[in-house]
């Protein structure tokens, strides 16, 4: 019987070494592959040493365990997700590969040893297929297993291709019956649709390379390339019918059931296991550096979460979640994956913020559904789909999956053409050069000529020999007339073009055209510009790159110095997320779960100062993209990177994969200042700095800037002057106010005299007689107040009238069991006989009015 406690993924990896693979680890979720959206398969890493592209490694077989998924492109599973028992959008595929060593007999022969040797399946369980046309693979499989058991079937499912283009070729499956006894529909035989005969191993033999136009070509030596899902045979090997039954998604599941507060039970499960499954995919791809985005994968990555967040909202819960759940998928996969232990609060910052964004509009977007729904019987409006997208930010695929279980369809053409009139606004309304998807004659160039070779890391000027001229349209000319715009490619150019976050090099064909920018269209090397004169293809001219290359260089090193900060002060996990580097100023974005405070920016910008102050060299290495991240170079999650890299350090600080141009050494930076620091988007920071020229000028406006200041407030200390300013404004206003507040008091008249006599509850009474005082020709006024103690206080205030203030309040104040006395035209008291204050103030009124009678 198979070893129900079995580690398959070390079982698997350490089996493969036995046989003289070297184990790779998991390549990154985002290929270095244009033509995929992610990693799909065990052998995407390997695309180009099975073509010929690269030569082949030393030893050339090799072993993996690579993350994969498939939610996108060619492989897409996301839609079955949740309600079969196989389908996930992110799994762990387990794969050994030939490049050109062994091939179908040896990888047949190592199949059936792991499987019967280590993983101990019963044989009288096994089957296998092979491609129809196979006689070879098998023949070679009757050696091992009863030809009753093998299987011939057709391209449809033993033809193994990684995408549209690629890598591909016949392959041959094993399966695993499951038993009869578990198992009734009709399906259920081999070949059907049933789960009873459960595929667990593909064997790729792979023989072609597919090209776009559909023409295959053999590849240099027939290899192999053979995938085993570790979540199917985990299912198996621990004897469940699902995978979600195993232990690698039973602690999801339990913990979903908790956050609901309802048991799982597989039937009506569906909604538990979408959530299991995604918030894996989820956790991973954050982990290394993709987020959540209007378009491309992190528009995947956004469809991935709110698909999981209907299904918690189905289940009951209408509050954010999934971040909650990812200390579970730490807790499965964190001792393998050790980089997720130190993304995790990010992770979980991240997703809250998406799902606090979702769950902003998810009930009026479940209302608008709803009602459509009443209004539909088979096709559910394009129209409110597409609503319900743009407004509401529901994927299509969440709404047809909200409509699955009703057997209703989006009418999806009706969607994709709203969705093809709103990109075309968007583009109608973009104005600019370098639109890197413009169709142009690129291809005809590439052919003519290859890329265009850079020699700007160590010049500034050459006599370079135009090869092409493109109109602002892309066209190839053999002229550019005087003034006019295009763009123009070099034989040799020291114009450094866009990547990496370094801004396009601008300058001057001397005497001829001046150079805007520079760009890269599919490796071609072209500069913007703009003529004064005609310009041929095939002249020689002198070109120049603008003296700001210098303090591009600068920005660009002093960039590398605050990501080696970052990670310093605020922790390894601290990923670059999108860096803009210019003349003046540069931005970089980076993974941080909360603002960066402002004792730990002081400390990041000390930490770069100091580096320059100390100083060091610059050193290029040009190695293996291997090779340099053994090394420790920083390189980025999804970034694509040649096989031979550039990588870059200054001294210890810092060493990074980096094309840009740079300093010689960090001592040329001067002066480095954080001028912003903010948030771009869930879990996503971004610091704002300048350095050399730009910080000079940066610190003399500031004084100039304090120079006006000072003169402005007469003072050479405005801070003082300032406090000074602020007490002068606090207590205006207070005066202000009171005197607000005298003018509501009541008062009437004794001949041309005003008398108030009143108990105010709020304001300074001295300021409010004052007031009064002021408002009137003659006046006398007198208010009591009584403080939260129980403390009388009273002032009179007289003007041009015959009452003496201090008779009038020493009077008053005795009935209130107090004393007091004062000048004729202002006195106060105090007393405290509060139950007397009505009388007093009768007593007082009429005291002012016999005086004046
Ligand atoms: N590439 C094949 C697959 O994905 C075998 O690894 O099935």
């Amino acid at each position: 019987m198979q070893n129900k406690n079995l580690d398959v993924r070390k079982a698997y990896l350490e089996f493969f070494a036995s046989k003289g693979h070297e184990v790779i680890a998991s390549a990154p979720l985002v290929p270095n592959d244009a033509t995929l959206l992610f990693t799909n398969a065990g052998m995407v890493p390997f695309k180009s040493i099975f073509t010929g592209e690269v030569p082949r490694p030393t030893p050339p077989i090799r072993t993996s365990c690579q993350t994969c998924i498939r939610a996108g492109g060619k492989h897409n599973d996301l839609d079955n997700v949740g309600y079969t028992a196989r389908h996930h959008t992110f799994f762990e595929m387990l794969g050994n590969f030939s490049f050109g060593e062994y091939f179908k007999t040896d990888a047949i022969a190592y199949a059936w040893e792991f499987v019967t040797e280590i993983l101990k399946l019963p044989k009288d369980r096994l089957y296998v297929t092979v491609h129809e046309n196979d006689d070879e693979a098998f023949k070679i499989w009757e050696k091992h297993i009863a030809k009753e058991r093998i299987y011939r079937f057709g391209d449809k499912d033993n033809f193994w291709a990684m995408g549209d283009t690629g890598p591909c070729g016949p392959c041959s499956e094993i399966f695993y019956d499951q038993g009869a006894e578990n198992f009734t529909s009709d399906e259920d035989y081999m070949g059907g649709d049933g789960d009873r005969f459960l595929e667990i191993w593909n064997l790729v033999f792979m023989q072609y390379e597919r090209s776009a136009d559909g023409t295959m070509s053999p590849l240099p030596k027939p290899s192999i390339d053979t995938g085993m899902g570790l979540e199917r045979v985990s299912a198996i090997m621990q004897g469940k019918f699902s995978n979600y039954d195993s232990d690698l998604f039973m602690p999801y599941i339990d913990a979903v059931a908790k956050l609901c507060g309802k048991a799982y039970e597989y039937e009506s499960g569906a909604s538990y296991r979408v959530i299991s499954d995604h918030i894996r995919s989820v956790t991973f791809l954050l982990a290394q550096g993709t987020t959540f985005d209007k378009e491309g994968r992190g528009y995947v990555l956004r469809r991935i979460l709110r698909r999981a967040v209907r299904h918690g909202y189905l289940l009951g819960i209408k509050e954010p979640f999934m971040h909650k759940l990812v200390d579970v998928v730490v807790a499965q996969m964190g001792s393998h994956y050790t980089y997720l232990n130190d993304k995790k609060e990010t992770i979980k910052e991240q997703i809250r913020l998406e799902e606090e964004r979702f769950f902003a509009t998810i009930s009026s977007g479940l209302e608008l559904f709803n009602a459509e729904l009443a209004n539909t019987k088979e096709i559910f409006s394009g129209e409110v789909a597409f609503k319900l997208y743009d407004t509401y930010g529901f994927p299509l695929d969440l709404t047809a999956d909200m409509l699955r279980d009703k057997n209703l369809r989006v009418d999806e053409a009706r969607f994709d053409e709203l969705m093809a009139e709103q990109k075309a606004r968007a583009k109608a309304a973009w104005k600019g050069s370098g639109d890197k998807s413009a169709k142009g004659d690129f291809k005809e160039l590439l052919e003519e000529y290859g890329e265009n070779e850079f020699i700007g890391y160590e010049s500034l000027e050459s006599k370079s020999k135009i090869l092409a001229l493109l109109d602002s349209e892309y066209k190839r000319t053999q002229s550019l007339k005087a003034n006019e715009r295009g763009w123009v490619m070099l034989d040799k150019t020291p114009f450094y073009a866009e990547s990496g976050g370094q801004c396009g090099d601008s300058g001057e064909i001397v005497g001829v055209a001046h150079v805007f920018d520079t760009q890269k269209f599919h490796g071609l090397n072209l500069s913007f510009i703009e003529t004064d004169k005609e310009l041929k293809v095939g002249d020689v001219v002198s070109v120049k790159v603008s003296n700001e290359r210098s303090e591009i260089a600068r920005h660009h090193s002093a960039t590398h110095l605050l990501h080696a900060a970052l990670r310093k002060i605020l922790g390894s996990h601290v990923t670059q997320a999108g860096s803009s580097v210019e003349a003046t100023k540069l931005r970089f974005d980076f993974s941080h779960p909360k603002a960066v405070s402002a004792e730990e920016l002081d400390k990041i910008e000390s930490f770069v100062n100091n580096a320059i102050a100390n100083g060091a060299a610059a050193k290029t290495e040009i190695m293996s993209i291997d090779d340099a991240k053994n090394s420790g170079a920083i390189a980025l999650f999804g970034e694509k990177y040649d096989e031979n890299v550039r990588v870059l350090s200054f001294g210890d600080v810092s060493k990074e994969l980096c094309g840009g141009t740079h300093v010689k050494n960090i001592n040329e930076i001067g002066s480095f200042f954080i001028v912003k620091e903010s948030g771009v988007s869930a879990g996503v920071r971004r610091i704002e700095a300048i350095c050399s020229a730009s910080a000079l000028n940066f610190a003399k406006n500031l004084r100039l800037e304090l120079d006006e200041i000072k003169t402005e407030l007469k003072s050479v200390e405005p801070l003082t002057a300032i406090a000074k300013l602020k007490d002068e404004i606090r207590s205006l206003k207070e005066r202000v106010k009171n005197a607000a507040s005298s003018q509501n008091l009541d008062f009437t008249s004794v001949g041309a005299t005003k008398i108030c006599v009143a108990n105010t509850k709020n304001g300074d009474i001295k300021t409010m007689i004052d007031g009064f005082k002021n408002q009137h020709e003659s006046a006398a006024i007198m208010l009591i107040q009584v403080d939260e103690g129980g403390k009388i206080s009273l002032a009179a205030g007289v003007k041009n009238a015959s009452i003496k203030a201090g008779e009038w309040v020493k009077m008053v104040a005795q009935i209130l069991g107090g004393n007091g006395g004062g000048k004729d035209d202002f006195a106060t008291a105090g007393g405290k006989n509060v139950a007397e204050i009505e009388n007093a103030l009768k007593a007082a009124l009429e005291f002012a009015k016999e005086k004046l009678a």
